[in-house]
Parts: C-alpha cells; structure tokens; sequence
C-alpha cells in the first residue's frame, strides 16, 4: 500500500514552489490532470486484492479532495496579491482628455407625438394605442366602408392575408376602442400609432407615416366642440396667432365631414409658395361620427353623439419646422435629426 502521507507531502512541497497563475495551473494538470499523478494511483488499483481496494480508493479520493483545495486557495491568494501588485503600479491620469460621449436626442416624430399627446392628456383625454398589423373589420368596415365600397380605393394597403392588414389610419384605434368602451361612456382618447399605405413616396407622401386620432363622444357634443378643439391645437402648436379654417370634405366615418387647414406657418396667411399663395396649409380630416359607426359599436346614437379627427403627424413636422421632404424624416439623416436636440 502506498504511502499517502509522504505522497502528500510531496505535492504540497511541490505547490510550495509555484508561484503564478500559469505554475499553479501547470501543476493541476500534472497532479490532477487526465495523465496525472492522482490517475495514476488509482491505475495501481487494478493490483491490489479485492478487500484493499475500496480502502485505497477512498484514500486517493480524499488526496485529491485536499490537493484541489490546496491549488483552489492558492489561485486565490495569488489572484489578490496580483491585483493589489496592479493597484500600486498602475496609475490613472486624469488629467488626460475624457472620451467624447454624443448624446442622442429624440426623433422631431417623437417630439411631436408626444407634444400632441402631452396637450390632450391635459385636457383629460386618455392615450390609448392599437396593433399596426390589424384586422380589416376594425379598419375598414367598422368605419362604415364594406367590402368593394370604391372608398377603399384612396386607402389601399399591404395585405398580410384575406383577414388582416397594415392599418391605413389610426381610425382603426377609434373603431376598437368604440367597440370596447361601448358601455363605459363618455369616451375620451387621443391615439398615435404607425400607419401605411401603397402611396408613392414623394415629397409629401410616404408609404408608412404616423398619424394621431382624436376621439370624443358623449351627450350633446357639436360641431362647435370640435372647432374649439382643433383651435386650441393648432395655437398649441403653431402659436396664438394661428387661425383655422373648416372646408366640407367627405368620410365615410364622419357626417359632416371637414378638411382643417391652420394659416401658412411661412407667410402668416398673405400667400407664397409653400402655401400655393392660399395663405392655408391643409392639417388634418375631421368630423361628427357617423350614427352608423355608433350603432355598429353598439352605442345609443340617438343618445350620443361625438367628434373625431385624425392628423398627420409628419405633415406636422414640416410645417412646424420646415422640413421640405417628409423623406427626411426616415432617411435618418443625423445632421438633420440633431438639430432637434434644443426641443427635447
Ligand atoms: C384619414 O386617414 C382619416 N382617417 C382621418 C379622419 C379621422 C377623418 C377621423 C375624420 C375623422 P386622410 O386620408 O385624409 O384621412 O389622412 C389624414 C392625414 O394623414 C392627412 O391630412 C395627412 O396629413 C396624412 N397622410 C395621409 N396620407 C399620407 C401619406 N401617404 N404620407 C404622409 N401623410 C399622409
């Protein structure tokens, strides 16, 4: 039988001399490793008579539990003494230049979403979102334009399949929400969200763009109330001098139905090129909801009656900042972007 004690001894001796990170971990694998010493006891196992086995096994066992302990203490130790070897040597200068850190700033479509929302949530409107991927139920034929109704000729999107789409207007937000607060009156919501449509991209046109609907429904609401609303909007927006102007339009989800145009933020309303020299500006469609969409949401349209519109947000965007391409606005250009950094 071997001499355990002596082995030990031997080993620890051995670790003794190691004194870096790579001697220690030279040293496991020699005394632990695959082809180590340890291995090669228990090969001698194979010589022994059947009663000594299990007593020598157990003593290999406890060898190399203690010699593991040993090597994981010393790694350890040496761990520390070389970290505070690097604290006393190394020294930081700070007096040297710091790295430069750009901070970004949000997206002028951000700014104006949430500016608009910021405006409605302080008038006790509720911010409410949908899904972008939508049915064409909520989209469509919930705001009273069925299937094959030559309307959704001016809306034509990218199908996903025979049921859902790529929602054309944040009309589809008002629909669901009609739906769901159809016993919880009066309603009172603001919805932004990503909207696409299979519009050319040009200078004022995108395929995908943002929109932001309003929605109000409760006893008694006018066209007066809807007025007054857009008014204070535009003034939000724009500044006190703004005026508005309501020219009769046609939804199939609104009766009457209004384009709202706001003074040409260029000329002030005298005339010139951005405006066409009408001195007005186009901003959104509105309108009184249709009784037809109450009745299939299932609200009391002899009871209630409500005002909606929904406005582009990155028309907005060019008219408040001057933005001549609304391709500017997802091109992602920084030098344009950055420029938004003083109105976070
Ligand atoms: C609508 O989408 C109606 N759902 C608005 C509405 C809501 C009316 C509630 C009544 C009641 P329209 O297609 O006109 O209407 O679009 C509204 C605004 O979205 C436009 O005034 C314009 O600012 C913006 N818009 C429409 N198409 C594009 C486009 N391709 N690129 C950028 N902005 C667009």
């Amino acid at each position: 039988m071997q001499d355990f004690k002596n082995i030990k001894e031997a080993m620890i001796e051995k670790l003794s001399e190691a004194n870096s990170l790579e001697d220690l971990e030279t040293l496991r694998i020699e005394l632990l490793g695959k082809k180590g010493m340890v291995q090669d006891l228990m090969k001698e196992m194979r010589n022994l008579d059947k009663e000594e086995r299990p007593k020598f096994g157990q003593k290999v066992n406890e060898l190399k539990n203690e010699v593991e302990d040993i090597i994981f203490t010393r790694v350890e130790k040496t761990m520390e003494l070389e970290m505070e070897r690097r604290l006393d040597e190394e020294k930081i200068d700070i007096t040297l230049p710091g790295s430069v850190t750009t901070v970004g700033n949000q997206h002028p479509l951000t700014l104006m979403t949430n500016e608009i929302c910021d405006l409605f949530k302080s008038m006790g409107y509720e911010v409410v979102e949908g899904p972008e991927v939508e049915f064409d139920l909520y989209n469509f034929e919930r705001a009273n334009i069925p299937e094959n109704h030559p309307a959704r000729e001016m809306q034509d999107t990218f199908f996903v399949d025979v049921e859902r789409l790529l929602r054309t207007h944040t009309t589809a937000i008002q629909t669901r929400v009609l739906e769901n607060d159809s016993d919880n009156l009066p309603i009172k919501v603001i919805c932004p969200g990503k909207t696409y449509r299979r519009d050319d991209d040009d200078a004022t046109h995108s395929h995908q763009f943002i929109q932001i609907e309003g929605l109000l429904i409760d006893e008694n609401i006018k066209m007066t109330d809807l007025k007054g609303t857009l008014e204070v909007l535009a003034k939000h927006l724009f500044g006190d001098d703004q005026k508005i102007r309501l020219r009769p339009s046609y939804f199939q989800f609104t009766e009457p139905s209004v384009e709202v145009d706001v003074t040409c933020f260029n000329c002030k309303g005298s005339g010139c090129n951005v405006c066409k020299d009408t001195g007005w500006i186009e901003l959104l469609g509105a309108g009184m909801v249709h009784p037809k969409v109450l009745e299939m949401a299932g609200i009391d349209n002899q009871k209630y009656s409500g005002f909606a519109f929904g406005m582009g947000v990155d028309r907005a965007v060019m008219l408040k900042y001057g933005v001549d391409d609304i391709r500017s606005l997802y091109t992602n250009d920084t030098r344009l972007l950055a420029m938004f950094d003083r109105f976070d």
